[in-house]
């Protein structure tokens, strides 16, 4: 019957009509509803889209052996891609350019007036049902197509449908604001397997990059496609071809940065200074005690600009609990050195013996703890030694150069701990 269509649709039409009368009356299935009278369409155009059209059926694969495989050419010209807020759906806008030979729409351009080309739409038409695998599935996604198709006359079709794509991405957050995604969409078909409709790339530019602008945030840095040929064990017979296209994006993260990054390490400085002071006065408590508050109020404040909820934590959330940690340990250090400084009883021996070793050894060097009794707090000496000729210091200073000790040694700590966590945790841009 196809043969016949087909045989019927390239004859000279005086006959073509005659035939279409006797197919109507043979096969009820054949639609050929051309009546004689409305014949006067002398346009050529109107003529070759009616003849064209005329015995098509746009429900079934257009080859006219039915083992034949229909490969269709896809090239996607990418315009603009997006993330949503909760970043883990991926929309992209292009125009998808899928080519194809249907052997039922060609014609010879001589018996048409030399038309060689001709418009036609999509609904009239068979198409390819190119669908998302990865789609989001909250978003009504159509795989089929709407739009003006070109058709030559050889039968080749052309149909460049401007479609959005939104699909599924899971993003790894870990170098938030510093991170690359990579986002990938498989097309393919639901229905038909590989031996039915092959989809492939164009040979030339599978993907054109020209009119593309970035979407807010992203720095697109590379489209790499591939094409899978989809063979299973369990169907030697059958391909289930996909076209995977994998998007590699760049966060935008100058803003980011300077909300989040910048005045991380601000607020770390911040703590050093403060351990890098003398625990005798009242400033270091009074500065220390701010940091701790300034990381709450960071943390609070950041928490609703920081995407959390995704399976990785971004890692310089985790940075600044644990700076939020040690400044809590420089805290409680404070308040012990303060009150290790107001001792007023004899230091035990053992402690005696450290700051001699530390005094007298190499460890001075390292320490840069002052132990000249001149530097140290005037008013204590006055107060406590009554005989200033005698060598020995007074007894409380033995508590003041054991907490300046352990004060450089905390603070040296501190200092190797938070290189640590920079190194570890805080994100760079590569
Ligand atoms: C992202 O894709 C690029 C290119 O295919 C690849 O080199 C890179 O390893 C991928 N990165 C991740 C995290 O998958
Ligand atoms: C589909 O196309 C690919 C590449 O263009 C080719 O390697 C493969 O053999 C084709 N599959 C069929 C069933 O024709
Ligand atoms: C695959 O094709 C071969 C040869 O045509 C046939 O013998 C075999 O039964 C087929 N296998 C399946 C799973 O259809």
């Amino acid at each position: 019957m196809r043969a016949f269509i087909t045989a019927v649709s390239m004859a000279p039409r005086g006959t073509f009509y005659a035939l279409c009368a006797l197919l109507a009356l043979a096969a009820p299935l054949v639609t050929c509803d051309c009546p004689p009278e409305r014949e006067g369409a002398t346009h050529d155009e109107g003529k070759l889209h009616k003849d064209l059209l005329c015995a098509y059926n746009y429900d079934f694969r257009p080859v006219k052996d039915h083992k034949q495989s229909l490969t269709v050419k896809v090239r996607f010209a990418i315009k603009y891609l997006s993330f949503d807020s909760l970043e883990e759906t991926f929309t992209l806008h292009s125009w998808v350019a899928m080519m194809w030979k249907d052997e039922f729409l060609s014609w010879r351009p001589e018996d048409y007036g030399g038309i060689k080309e001709t418009q036609m739409e999509s609904h009239e038409i068979w198409t390819p049902r190119m669908a998302l695998f990865n789609a989001d599935a909250s978003m009504y996604q159509s795989d089929q197509i709407y739009t003006t198709c070109m058709v030559s006359s050889e039968g080749v079709v052309t149909c460049v449908p401007h479609v959005a794509h939104s699909g599924i991405c899971r993003t790894s957050l870990r170098s938030w604001p510093y991170d690359v995604q990579n986002c990938t969409l498989y097309f393919g078909s639901w229905m038909n397997t590989g031996e039915q409709v092959n989809f492939t790339f164009y040979n030339k530019q599978p993907i054109v990059r020209e009119d593309y602008q970035d979407g807010p945030g992203w720095k697109l840095l590379n489209v790499v496609n591939e094409r899978l040929p989809g063979k299973y064990s369990c169907c030697p017979n059958s391909t289930y071809p996909m076209l995977k296209y994998t998007f590699v994006m760049k966060r935008i993260a100058a803003g980011p940065a300077a909300i989040v990054v910048v005045p991380s390490i601000v607020i770390v400085l911040l703590t050093l200074v403060a351990l890098a002071m003398d625990a005798k006065d009242n400033t270091r408590l009074m500065l220390i005690c701010f940091s701790l508050y300034g990381h709450f109020m960071f943390l609070t404040e950041i928490g609703y600009d920081i995407p959390k909820h995704s399976a990785d934590t971004p890692i310089i959330l985790l940075f600044l609990r644990d700076s939020m940690i040690v400044t809590l340990v420089g805290i409680i250090e404070t308040i012990f050195l303060m009150y290790l400084r107001r001792r007023k009883v004899p230091a035990p021996g053992f402690i005696v013996s450290v700051n001699r070793l530390v005094a007298n050894g190499p460890g001075k060097y390292v320490i840069f703890t002052e132990f000249d009794p001149s530097e140290m707090d005037t008013k204590e000496l006055a107060g406590n030694s009554s005989d200033i000729t005698t060598d020995k210091p007074p007894v409380t200073f033995d508590w003041v150069q054991f907490a300046i000790i352990l004060n450089r040694i905390n603070f040296m700590v501190i200092v190797l701990v938070y290189i640590i966590l920079v190194g570890t945790y805080i994100p760079h841009d590569d």
